[in-house]
């Protein structure tokens, strides 16, 4: 280390570098790989600018969530002037609700090529948290890569968050590679999960490197709550629907990638699959390796995983450097818009599995924002992988909020993925296969298989005298349940009349 020629820093010297009215753009995708000592150094700095009276707020450009040392302080230090493209800290997430943070919700495989095309201005300072530098400007990340290369390629000057908590062994765990932008733009050859197009290391001119910060700060990443009977429930009844599609013909006997998203529901869907015996060995093609995955490498179960981040708990993380020879040719972290390619996507043929807050009569689905308006986390690689998959599914419970809320809705008070995009509905009531059905069909077959018995007849009653049309929608009631819920506290009730 001492041989590294750049000036070693601290948090607090590293967090002088960034100016007022700069866009940094940090490392990292979820709480995995996200730089934790200089975030809260530089909430510090612009908390103590605030009281001697000067502005002080910077635009934040990361792969996706942070953790709460970076969104979190920041927030409250109300050090940000615009945020983007995902996030899931309660802090944040009231700054935004409130109006008092600009956030602009994006398709996280976009983001890098978006910054590149200089659609968000211009990034001035990467901040990167790394498990090995060298004096050549070889950069080894950590547990995430997001956006970094991108980053660290457009951002005049780098600082090195270097963690000893993740071993310099990790080299050779990342894949970097980043396209070129259009006229120029080639295939990316990847062909399966495994594949492997780039570096080891995101590479940069060492005179950027401006200096670095020694840490051993733990990733922030939660776990998520044991799979209960309703989660266990959703995850049976996919994988008897893809074990069914296998036994069909209609998916290959070999199997396909998955791609699975985030949150409670997906560790559950993912524990189905791994202990169902129809489902054969697999790989996964997804952004977010989470804690299930790791269980299921173990037992042989999932034979490879191609992701942005190890967005699993500290323990577990730790578990794979323990064994870091056994993951090592088990797993691969890539740039964010290589892992969520359209591209790849469609060509390796993903069967995509994502959770939805509402789903309406015509397959339309919400996955980002409560009543239309307050922002949950945002639409991350949701949309990236749905339109391009194999298949594409979502997943719910067929209500929320104890029953007071359906998920299953008229019509979706805010729109992520269309009609056209989404294929295959599933809550823990059963599987509405919308292949082939016209907006009609679907709406029977979602309230018949999906919506929870208590919303039945009501959902019922919002289409059935609908006799012309397409699409069976009555403008002035599409939204009656919400409003319903807004006057009342629960869905039940509505007046059809
Ligand atoms: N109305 C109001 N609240 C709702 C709701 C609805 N229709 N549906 C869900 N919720 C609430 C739940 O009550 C819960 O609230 P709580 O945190 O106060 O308990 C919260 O949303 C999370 O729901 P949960 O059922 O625990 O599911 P989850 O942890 O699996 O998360 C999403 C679900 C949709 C929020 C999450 O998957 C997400 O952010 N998805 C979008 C991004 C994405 O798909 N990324 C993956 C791409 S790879």
């Amino acid at each position: 280390m001492s041989q590294l020629p750049y000036p070693k820093l601290t948090a607090e010297e590293a967090a002088a570098f960034i100016k007022h009215g700069q866009t940094v753009g940090f490392s990292g995708f979820t709480p995995a790989g996200t730089p934790k000592a200089i975030p809260t150094a530089i909430a510090k700095r612009a908390a103590a600018e605030h009281a001697a009276g000067r502005p002080f707020k910077i635009g934040v450009v990361t792969g996706a969530s942070t953790g709460p040392s970076l969104d979190g302080e920041l927030t409250k230090a109300d050090a940000i002037s615009f945020r983007t493209p995902y996030q899931t800290n309660n802090d944040l997430r009231k700054g935004i609700n409130a109006g008092k943070v600009s956030f602009f919700d994006m398709h996280l495989s976009q983001l890098p090529q978006n910054v590149r095309y200089g659609f968000l201005g211009k990034v001035s300072v990467a901040v990167i948290e790394a498990s090995d530098l060298t004096a050549d400007g070889e950069i080894v990340l950590t547990a995430g890569v997001g956006a970094t290369p991108t980053f660290a390629f457009l951002a005049d000057q780098i600082i090195i968050e270097l963690n000893s908590k993740h071993p310099k062994a990790l080299r050779g765990f990342h894949d970097i590679y980043q396209p070129l932008d259009p006229p120029h733009r080639r295939e990316i050859p990847i062909y399966k999960p495994s594949d492997r197009i780039g570096q080891p290391f995101v590479k940069v001119d060492p005179k950027k490197i401006v200096g670095y910060v020694e840490t051993s700060l733990e990733d922030e990443a939660r776990g998520f709550d044991a799979p209960d009977e309703l989660t266990n429930k959703i995850g049976e009844n996919v994988a008897n629907f893809l074990a069914g599609e296998i036994k069909s013909g209609r998916i290959p006997k070999e199997f396909l990638p998955i791609q699975s998203g985030v949150g409670n529901i997906a560790n559950a869907v993912l524990g189905a699959l791994g202990t169902n015996p129809d489902i054969p060995k697999f790989e996964m093609y997804t952004e977010v390796i989470q804690n299930s995955v790791i269980d299921l490498l173990r037992s042989g179960k999932i034979k490879f995983a191609s992701g942005s981040s190890l967005t699993i708990t500290p323990e577990t993380l730790q578990g794979i450097y323990d064994e870091i020879e056994f993951f090592r040719s088990r797993i691969v972290l890539r740039p964010q818009e290589i892992s969520n390619h359209p591209e790849i996507a469609r060509r390796i043929g993903i069967i995509s599995i994502n959770t939805a807050i509402e789903v309406d009569l015509f397959g339309n689905i919400n996955s980002t924002h409560v009543m239309g308006k307050q922002l949950m986390n945002g639409i991350g690689g949701s949309g990236d992988f749905t339109r391009n998959a194999y298949i594409s599914i979502f997943t719910c419970p067929s209500t929320a909020k104890d029953g007071k809320i359906s998920t299953l809705v008229p019509f979706v008070s805010h729109q992520d993925h269309n009609e056209h995009s989404v294929q295959v509905v599933i809550t823990e009531n059963g599987v509405a296969d919308l292949r082939g059905k016209s907006p009609r069909e679907r709406a029977n077959l979602l309230v018949d298989v999906c919506a929870h018995e208590s919303y039945r007849d009501e959902l019922r009653s919002y289409f059935a005298n609908v006799k012309d049309g397409q699409t069976p929608q009555t403008l002035s009631k599409a939204f009656a349940m919400h409003e319903q819920f807004l006057k009342t506290g629960s869905m039940h009730g509505v007046n059809w009349a």
